[in-house]
């Protein structure tokens, strides 16, 4: 089992690029399920989420050609064999969901392996259930499946009780080819979504309205795609975000490219309210440099453009540094503290009361073997790592694999003393 080992305490220093946004690839190359095309996605990383998306699509009998090295996917889904997403790469991805949509589409009907629970929360998908039930799908659940029927899928005004990313993004893909129009009220409006409808619009959807809470789509009789065309998703911000982050816990100073500045608006904020210099350099670039110790903020966690919760850990992090006491409420998700004890193995004072926790700040963490249990609570832990005096052992590795690609390598090339063991 590899780990990281992390010498903690050297400032991070130098130029960095972001990846491809994870959360935008995984709905766009499911979307690509619409097409009976080819299509051509470029910034896709390697990332192990991604490589759960590629063997579901081909599972399904999509030809799927990722090059990792100059990282663009090549997806041609002219022939489907199956509209069953079994229970692996469900199990390992609830993402793998986002494929509902699209095969109810794409074959009238979609044979999902039940999410389940996750490590950080319930997760339900009522809601994207009930969107697609509004389009004219009926649906049975039992042997761990749902069954999704839809002979015909028709566009209908449907409201989300919540704005969730992946209700918005499976109903939208529903919509594109439905016949009428669709309303989704109280959408999500994540960057991500927008991508998505770019997408989709850029294949000839007929969709307005995407980044803010009213998303109207007008169905269309059909899609085209193209390998001539390409599709470029967007940066990822959660990933610019823990590099911010790492930057202001390391008194670093880094120079972050590749990043929409106006996607990472609460974010910065918060680094700025926390005693961090944030300078947007140009359109795609954000400095950061830590003006001495950080300083105690409150956070609260929300849905887009609210703080993301896929910084929540990482900012905890950086605030276990703080001057003061700090505090976070996550609204998002409701077990999403799995790093507060391995950030307590390090010395870091935290204490749960309900959905917020309350961080004392302290001069400095100290190194210890720590385990990620989930995808950002490990990031937050190799953040903790960098900045901690002595030596960070993190185990668990595939969890941060799941959404940062070359992590160590990258990190490596700003100053920072991280190892893989074999
Ligand atoms: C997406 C992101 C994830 C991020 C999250 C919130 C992807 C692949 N993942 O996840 O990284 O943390 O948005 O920004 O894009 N909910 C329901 N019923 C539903 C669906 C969701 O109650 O049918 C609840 C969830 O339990 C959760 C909240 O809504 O409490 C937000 O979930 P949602 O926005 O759907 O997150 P995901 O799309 O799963």
């Amino acid at each position: 089992m590899s780990k990281i080992y992390i010498e903690g305490g050297v400032p991070l220093k130098g130029r960095i690029r972001v990846k491809g946004a994870k959360n935008s690839c995984l709905p766009i190359m499911a979307a690509s399920l619409l097409v009976p095309g080819e299509i051509t996605l470029c910034e896709i990383p390697d990332l192990e989420d991604v490589r759960t998306m590629t063997s579901l699509l081909r599972l399904l009998g999509v030809k799927v050609r990722h090059d990792r090295r100059n990282e663009k996917v090549e997806l041609d889904s002219r022939h489907l064999i199956t509209c069953t997403a079994p229970y692996g790469p469900v199990r390992r991805m609830r993402a793998s969901f986002l494929v509902a949509g699209p095969l109810l589409t794409r074959m009238g009907r979609a044979r999902i392996s039940h999410p389940g629970g996750c490590a950080i929360g319930v997760r339900p998908i009522d809601l994207h259930l009930k969107g697609l039930v509004a389009m004219g799908a009926e649906f049975t659940m039992g042997d761990g499946f749902i069954d999704i029927v839809a002979p015909r899928l028709t566009g209908a005004h449907i409201y989300l009780d919540y704005p969730s990313v992946g209700a918005t993004e499976n109903i939208l893909m529903a919509a594109v080819l439905a016949s009428g129009t669709t309303r989704i009220d109280n959408a999500a409006a994540e960057p991500e979504v927008v991508d998505l409808a770019n997408f989709l619009s850029s294949l000839g959807a007929r969709i307005e309205g995407a980044g803010s809470s009213l998303i109207t789509v007008e169905g269309v009789s059909s899609l085209k795609g193209g390998l001539a065309k390409p599709y470029t998703v967007i940066p990822d911000r959660i990933e610019a975000g823990t590099f911010m982050a790492a930057a202001a816990m390391t008194g670093g100073d880094l120079i972050i490219e590749n990043v929409i500045p106006g996607h990472l608006t609460a974010v910065s904020a918060k680094l700025t309210e926390a005693g961090a210099e944030v300078e947007t350099a140009d359109s795609r670039t954000i400095r950061v440099r830590p003006r001495g110790r950080p300083r105690a903020v409150e956070i609260k966690t929300l849905p887009y453009p609210g703080f993301p919760t896929d910084l929540q850990p990482q900012f905890m992090a950086l605030l276990t540094l703080a001057q003061g006491t700090s505090v976070i409420r996550e609204t998002v998700f409701e077990k999403r503290f799995t790093q507060v004890e391995e950030l307590a193995r390090m010395g870091a004072r935290i204490r749960i009361e309900g959905r917020s926790a309350i961080i004392t700040g302290r001069q400095f963490l100290q190194g210890a073997a720590v385990r990620a249990a989930d995808l950002r609570g490990g990031a937050s832990l190799v953040l903790a790592g960098l900045a901690a005096r002595g030596i960070t052992e993190i185990r668990g590795l595939h969890h941060i694999r799941r959404g940062y690609s070359r992590l160590v390598g990258r990190l490596r090339s700003v100053g920072a003393r991280i190892f893989i063991s074999p």
